[in-house]
């Protein structure tokens, strides 16, 4: 993409609103704007991030064994009614009235309309386990939204729903989703422990937060301090017995403020006991028949009986994420990208626009770039170099490579590495092959 032709509306101040880093970057980034309270647009920079983070998501589901659907967002109230929820749910749901009176809402979460669909089709044992899911916006009618996309009103989520004959099979599906979810935060560069959680609205009685640690996170959290460093758990086999792997990590302390142990925390090594600041970015439950029973979804066991399947439900908070990203990894200039989620792999920086060597030399990289996948951003605009700087630095690219007629009388380009501020000079060859090779796997 060539910055001239793109759209990238930067603020020079910070909005006054703006009070933690990743809040204030996308703002000044041009990569949101405020509708209204708790509802943004994601202009164009934001929404490549916001589609690599879904992207991540999607394939580590799918990798589990979770299956993609789509269901809408707005929703009838009567499957509502059938779990109680439509009362119980409170002024968080946004209750909208049609045309003809019928009551309807713009969908929080999604446990009743799924088991809706399970229950009209499925009906053998023969078809579990299923674990369904969706990415899609939801809306909850926060009672303070704040933090930019950390807690909107409207908001993307990943949930998934599992289906299972019994409640050691829920075990199973929850398991799978327990280790998906490490591995889907490792790949995005983030170190997210599990911890217990309440089960809130949602209900149920086997929950866990996956929480990133953050002085501006808005969750109270207690852990053993080598889960935070623990690598995830990798290639897996889901069709193997996940357990021992679970346990591995259960087996140490972590617990949010409201189902912490205080007695249990000190028995730890006191250099362990990490008490912190946390951002909640997914949450799983496993509530066995809490909407199957009142629906009636069931299916015939092998013994012809009918019997109400088990369910869980896992969420991840996709558009949460963006923010959570850059309170995990930005500095005093702006934000540093982990390259997974990028919104372009590299800034091209043409000092001097107008000189036929930069122009042509810029070019070519950029071409070769666009070329080896690695789609860079190219500043062709003729701003000084101080603005072209501390714009590239803002929007976070994990390379730079600046090209002016200077470097060029020597045949060298420089290539700066956003993460570490790291510069090599470079021929133009080189500095390509540098930050190709940089993306290897990614
Ligand atoms: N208002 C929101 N804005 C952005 N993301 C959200 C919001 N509410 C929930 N999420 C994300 O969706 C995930 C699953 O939803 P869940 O029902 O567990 O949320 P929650 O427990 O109500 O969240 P919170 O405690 O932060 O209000 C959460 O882990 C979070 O990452
Ligand atoms: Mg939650």
């Amino acid at each position: 993409m060539r910055l001239s032709r793109y759209f990238l509306p930067l603020l020079k101040e910070t909005p006054a609103d703006a009070t933690i880093a990743s809040h204030k970057y996308m703002l000044r980034a041009g990569m949101i704007k405020q509708n209204s309270a708790g509802i943004y647009s994601w202009l164009p920079l934001g929404l490549k991030v916001l589609k690599k983070i879904e992207q991540i998501v999607r394939e580590e589901q799918n990798k589990a064994g979770a299956i993609e659907m789509l269901m809408p967002t707005i929703q009838s109230a009567d499957l509502w009614r059938e779990t109680g929820r439509y009362d119980a749910y409170g002024p968080e749901m946004l209750r909208i009235t049609d045309r003809h009176d019928r009551e309807m809402l713009y969908g929080p979460t999604n446990e009743d309309m799924i088991t809706d669909i399970f229950r009209s089709s499925v009906r053998s044992y023969k078809d579990l386990p299923k674990n369904l899911y969706h990415i899609q916006w939801k809306f909850r009618d926060e009672v303070r939204p704040r933090f930019g996309v950390m807690r909107g009103r409207e908001f993307l989520m990943k949930d998934a729903y599992s289906f299972d004959l019994s409640a050691e099979d829920a075990r199973r599906s929850y398991n799978k989703m327990f280790l998906a979810y490490l591995n889907t935060y490792a790949r995005m560069g983030l170190k997210a422990v599990a911890m217990k959680a309440d089960t809130g609205p949602i209900g149920g009685d086997l929950s866990h937060e996956f929480i990133i640690l953050a002085e501006t996170g808005e969750s109270e959290v207690f852990c053993h301090a080598d889960l935070v460093n623990m690598p995830p758990p990798g290639e897996l086999d889901f069709d193997s017995d996940l357990q021992p792997l679970v346990d591995e990590r259960l087996a140490l302390y972590a617990a949010t403020d409201e189902m912490h142990d205080a007695d249990a925390f000190a028995k730890l090594p006191s250099d362990k006991q990490l008490s912190a600041r946390g951002i909640e970015v997914g949450h799983i439950f496993y509530f066995g028949e809490k909407y199957s029973a009142p629906m009636n979804a069931k299916v015939m066991n092998s013994d012809g009986k009918e019997v109400i399947v088990h369910m869980g439900s896992y969420g991840v908070g996709v558009s949460r994420l963006v923010g959570g990203i850059i309170e995990a990894s930005h500095d005093d200039d702006g934000i540093i990208w982990p390259k997974a989620v990028a919104p372009f792999g590299a800034g091209i920086i043409n000092l001097k626009v107008g000189d036929a060597e930069a122009d042509q030399v810029s070019e070519d990289i950029y071409n070769q770039l666009v070329a080896a996948g690695i789609d860079p951003l190219y500043d062709d605009k003729s701003d000084r170099g101080g603005v072209k700087f501390s714009r590239m630095d803002l929007i976070g690219l994990p390379y730079q490579i600046t090209i002016g007629p200077r470097g060029l009388k020597e045949g060298i380009v420089e290539v700066k590495t956003r993460a570490t501020g790291e510069r090599q000079s470079l021929a133009p060859d080189a500095a390509i092959k540098f930050i190709t090779s940089e993306f290897a796997g990614i």
